[in-house]
């Protein structure tokens, strides 16, 4: 990579070279991880996590400590953000102990911006997922499983299916794959779950999951975000599951060699079956592994050096 990236808080912040040299070192480190370890010994960095997560904060833990970083996990339980202490006056604390990495994850969008605009020379921020806005290693991961896969994305036909709405996946993931030139990108969702936003002018549209589905390569399933819908139903998850549940029948609509991805967490018989998480056309577990070598190769990069260059 040229230009050196010092955060990353969107893949827009990003120049295409830049997309594709990360993605490229992903798929170095995932051909080769044990080649990586250790490489960013005795450096620190600080998940600071204001929502729930699983996949993202433990690939971002274990890939640090795979690089031989020490991590320290923060949350809103347990710390002072409990007593009322503000997300500025955190950050303070934390950026204090001059941390290398500061991983945010939080409900209000453009957090991980704002803690750029604060943080010392040094220190890399990375977004995990702002409000509704973006998660864009979660699209850096879902591109390198879908490059693995199929090689050129440039045939593609994807469908992005469920609460698209109130997703940061399908805003980051939709931004990228439009930026890396996928064919043809098909929005499936009921009314309510569409997003509003001008970006979507380029993509076909479906209210009925079964018509988005003749010829597609890629079906991205999303799960409801119960807890940021205000203002709207939430649906009955049996009816649901009817009308936009990702079933072996409506898997057998698309093109045989159609594959599955979702970012988790899986709601099961909800937007997706068993069935069909756990069949054979389901890439869903490759993603969480991809998602531990695209942060490693993430925190390569932005530590600058000759290690992003291997
Ligand atoms: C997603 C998130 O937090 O945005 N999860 C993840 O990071 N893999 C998706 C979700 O919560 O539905």
């Amino acid at each position: 990579m040229k230009a050196a990236l010092s955060h990353f808080t969107h893949t827009d912040d990003c120049s295409t070279e830049q997309l594709h040299g990360l993605l490229q070192l992903a798929q170095r480190v995932a051909a080769d991880p044990s080649a990586y370890y250790q490489k960013l010994s005795g450096q620190l960095l600080i998940n600071l996590f204001y929502e729930a997560s699983t996949r993202t904060r433990v690939s971002f833990e274990v890939a640090a400590k795979r690089l031989g970083m020490h991590v320290v996990n923060i949350g809103t339980a347990g710390s002072s953000i409990e007593k009322g202490e503000t997300l500025h006056d955190t950050f303070f604390t934390l950026q204090a102990m001059q941390p290398d990495f500061v991983v945010v994850r939080h409900p209000v969008e453009g957090t991980a911006r704002d803690l750029v605009s604060l943080a010392e020379p040094g220190t890399h921020i990375i977004n995990a997922g702002d409000g509704t806005a973006a998660h864009p290693t979660q699209a850096l991961l879902d591109a390198l499983t879908l490059q693995q896969h199929f090689g050129d994305l440039s045939g593609l036909t994807i469908v992005m299916a469920g609460d698209i709405r109130h997703s940061r996946v399908a805003r980051s993931s939709l931004a990228l794959l439009r930026r890396l030139g996928v064919k043809e990108i098909r929005l499936a969702a009921p009314a309510d779950f569409l997003p509003g936003e001008q970006t979507v002018a380029h993509d076909r549209v479906f209210t009925e999951f079964d018509q988005a589905l003749e010829g597609a390569n890629v079906i991205m399933m999303l799960r409801i975000q119960k807890e940021r819908i205000s203002g709207l139903n939430i649906p009955d998850a049996g009816d649901y599951h009817r009308d936009w549940g990702l079933t072996p029948q409506r898997l057998a609509l698309a093109a045989p060699e159609c594959r599955v991805l979702h970012p988790g967490p899986i709601n099961r018989g909800v937007e997706i079956a068993s069935a069909v998480a756990d069949g054979p056309q389901s890439l869903i577990r490759l993603q969480v592994r991809n998602g531990l070598y695209t942060r490693m190769a993430l925190l390569l990069a932005l530590s600058g050096g000759n290690h992003a260059a291997m």
